[in-house]
């Protein structure tokens, strides 16, 4: 089977985060038999300035065709004033909607060469391996109105407007469950049930779906903002946080920064089965076009290769490629190897390209 492979680079660092894949990809090929093709397109800020829109219908087609879709990131200062439609992160928002995404896994494992990178205390975060199960396509992202009007008086007002129906939660919920069942079998559940009315239908909801399918789980609600504390205060009291669109955007850059870096978490947005059987896959980093250091070779392409990892897992299968990368950026950190946001004293500093070399070198070591 040869799988179809979408790439989109996007603005900022996600090209150079991309490239990193496209030479770990040539490595699968090569060494592990993973065959595919690839197709490149447009995405963000440069798609605005070459076709006038975000995300054009040409490459959403392609994404409709794809197997499995990885992206890099959107976005940059040069476009934060464009009107809403036009902004970089329609594009990324367009593609999660479009292709009915729903669900949004992303794991913080802290590694163990990198228990002194966080900025918090080694012993709270050594282990740490958590989930979030994000809802990616309702809530506040998606629900309508959502507008700028200037009134009458000159007075301006601003609508964001937080939906959530039953089967958005169930289907997530589930997500949630069964993932649980692969791991520690507790679910904590985080939404805002004191001031929300989508607070109080979600716990409603997953309340129900795990008397019925999943009384075996462990569940807990949990209010956001406590989770939000929980996080830093003793994280490994959590496994698997299931959570809507805005809180689960929060808690998971909160999240990166246990694991050492935000560089480091990678994500995989999964929608239902389609009619002929394909399972939608797009894997991106959490992080953004880190414009700060973009174009300088600074960036961490690890939440990238991880998220590359995750669709050898959930798009093909391929488990045992999976862990095989998972062990090569375990090794190239106990090698002690370093991008500038994990930077510690006395290990090796190295750019993007050269963390990459060092991945590369290691998965050759593992295959012998
Ligand atoms: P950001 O994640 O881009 O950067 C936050 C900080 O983390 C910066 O200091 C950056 O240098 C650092 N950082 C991020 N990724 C890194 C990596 N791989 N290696 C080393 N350091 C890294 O968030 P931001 O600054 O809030 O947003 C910048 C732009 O990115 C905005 O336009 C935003 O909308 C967009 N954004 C896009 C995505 C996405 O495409 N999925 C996600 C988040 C933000
Ligand atoms: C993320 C990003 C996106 C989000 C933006 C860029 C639309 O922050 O993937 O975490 O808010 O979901
Ligand atoms: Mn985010």
């Amino acid at each position: 089977m040869t799988y179809k492979l979408l790439l989109l680079p996007g603005d900022g660092i996600g090209p150079e985060v991309l490239e990193s894949t496209k030479r770990v990809l040539g490595w699968y090929k090569a060494k592990r038999g993973f065959a595919y093709t690839t197709e490149e397109d447009l995405v963000g800020g440069i798609s605005y300035e070459t076709h006038g829109s975000p995300a054009t219908d040409a490459m959403m087609e392609k994404a409709k065709a794809a197997d499995a879709i990885l992206f890099g990131a959107v976005g940059g200062p040069q476009w934060d004033k464009l009107p809403f439609d036009k902004k970089p992160e329609r594009g990324l928002l367009r593609l999660r909607g479009d292709l009915g995404l729903f669900a949004n896994l992303r794991p913080a494992l802290c590694f163990d060469a990198l228990k002194d990178a966080s900025t918090l205390k080694p012993e709270i975060v050594s282990g740490l391996d958590i989930l979030i199960v994000r809802e990616l396509t309702g809530g506040v992202y998606f629900g309508q109105p959502k507008e700028l009007v200037t009134l009458q008086n000159g007075e301006k007002r601003a609508v964001d407007t937080q939906i959530y129906y039953t089967h958005e939660i169930e289907r997530i919920a589930r997500v949630a469950f069964e993932l649980a069942r692969l791991r520690s079998g507790r679910v904590a559940s985080a939404e805002k049930s004191n001031v929300m009315v989508t607070g109080v239908l979600w716990r409603e909801v997953v309340h129900k779906i795990h008397e019925t399918e999943y009384p075996d789980i462990q569940l807990s609600d949990i209010l956001a903002d406590n989770c939000a504390m929980q996080l830093v205060r003793a994280p490994k009291t959590l496994d698997v946080i299931l959570t809507d669109n805005l809180f689960g955007d929060i808690l998971s850059d909160e999240a990166a920064q246990l694991t050492g870096s935000i560089g480091m978490l990678p994500s995989a947005s999964l929608g239902a089965k389609t009619a002929d059987g394909r399972q939608p896959g797009f894997y991106e980093p959490i992080h953004g076009s880190a414009p700060d250091i973009a174009g300088k070779d600074l960036a961490n392409p690890i939440a990238t290769l991880l998220s590359f990892g995750m669709c050898l897992r959930y798009s093909f299968g391929r488990v045992e490629d999976a862990r095989l990368l998972d062990k090569a950026v375990e090794n190239v950190l106990a090698e002690g190897y370093r991008t500038g946001d994990i930077m510690q004293p006395g290990m090796t500093k190295v750019g993007t390209t050269a963390m990459t070399d060092a991945i590369l070198k290691a998965l050759d070591k593992l295959v012998g």
